[in-house]
């Protein structure tokens, strides 16, 4: 007898692959570490070369290895896989590398090939050597994927024409190009192309301090002077993203502009951010919102995600996907099989005592009490 839950299993693999295949959940919010219009403007403030690339030391030096390593042979670059949270710069690392090996670079996203024939049309038109970049590359299609399957391993295109009985397959060659994909998540890719990219390289969130060194980069070239200090301040609230960063710092040299200044101070940047809501590590209102809400109405969790939706009027695919995952990241939140509890950091960050469950206790703080009690 076919055991039941399996397909049910796989249905609901199916609907989860779809749903993360399709639109993401929108966040036009100033923290957003999504891309957003305004940061078109960004472009100017992007590093061309490794030398200005600041930060991802690992993967430059690896980089590096294979670049030149490509370079010698007169070889193309291995398909390179990037993966990271949205906002760390695998775009902007995309065009260093192509810059560094002096390659021609061809952008385009998963979501934007609707059709294989669209894929057909940008591989042949590719050289030998040159990129093909293409973005949020887990949103491809099924079909298309398989497309790139033969592309990638054999430099050929498999295209059949007619159908049914009529039906020819046709082997065209490829130049020899590199493939680098990028995915927010590596896990959302079929392993049968993930196993194509020879390089798979994880982005990882900034350091404050590298951070710090983008925004007094972008400062530069934005042609505003800013105090050490004040670039700090914008760093330790921009959650680890120079995408982030970099927006805020547009915003505060407006408020720089607005002032009369031509010196971003670490006073005006406090004033700013505080205008603009965003606390110290980088919180709006939303965040604050869903934690106070947990905490005041909730007893501190636990709380399933939908009566969390309710309760603060947000949508719970909102919650899920763009407000929980820093707030998961900082430690505020836990995810618990009972729902969401806020955990004794979130207490402290929002100057309360902590009174919520037992899921929420910081272990560390928690064994120090116990021993404090014991002497
Ligand atoms: N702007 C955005 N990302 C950057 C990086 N990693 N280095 C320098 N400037 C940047």
């Amino acid at each position: 007898m076919e055991p039941k839950f399996t397909s049910k299993m796989a249905e609901k693999d199916k609907v989860e692959r779809n749903r993360k295949r399709s639109e993401p959940v929108e966040d036009k919010r100033i923290i957003s570490n999504s891309r957003l219009e305004d940061d078109e403007s960004d472009r100017s403030l992007r590093p061309k070369t490794m030398a200005d690339y600041i930060g991802q030391e690992k993967i430059k030096k690896n980089l590096a290895v294979y670049i030149t390593a490509a370079k010698n042979r007169n070889e193309a670059l291995d398909h390179v896989l990037l993966y990271g949270p949205p906002g760390l710069g695998k775009t902007t690392l995309a065009h260093v590398i192509a810059n560094e090996l002096g390659a021609q670079i061809k952008v385009t996203s998963g979501p934007a090939i609707e059709k294989g024939a669209d894929l057909a049309a940008i591989l042949t038109n590719l050289e030998d050597g040159d990129i093909l970049f293409i973005d949020e590359i887990h949103r491809l299609n099924r079909n298309i994927e398989e497309v790139l399957y033969p592309a990638m391993e054999d430099f050929t295109l498999d295209l059949v024409n007619g159908t049914g009985a009529m039906a020819r397959s046709i082997r065209i060659p490829l130049k020899k190009f590199t493939l680098i994909g990028a995915t927010t998540r590596s896990g959302n890719l079929s392993s049968p192309l993930r196993d194509r990219f020879g390089v798979i390289l994880r982005l990882e969130p900034y350091s404050v301090k590298d951070i710090t060194k983008i925004v007094t980069r972008s400062s530069g070239i934005l042609g505003i002077d800013i105090a050490d200090k004040a670039s700090e301040e914008i760093a330790k609230r921009s959650r680890g993203t120079p995408r982030v960063a970099n927006r805020l710092l547009r915003r505060v040299r407006d408020f720089a502009e607005y002032e009369g200044q031509d010196e971003i101070s670490l006073q005006l940047a406090d004033k700013s951010l505080e205008y603009m809501d965003i606390d110290s590590l980088g919180l709006d209102v939303t965040d604050r919102t869903v934690v106070e809400t947990i905490i005041d109405k909730f007893d501190g969790g636990p709380v399933g995600l939908d009566t969390l939706a309710a309760a603060t009027g947000e949508e719970s695919s909102t919650i899920e996907d763009v407000v929980e995952p820093f707030l998961i990241q900082l430690g505020f939140i836990n995810r618990t099989t009972r729902g969401r509890v806020c955990t004794e950091r979130a207490y402290r960050h929002l100057g309360r005592s902590f009174k919520g469950s037992y899921e929420g206790r910081d272990l560390f703080s928690a064994a120090e009490e116990e021993k404090k009690n014991e002497d």
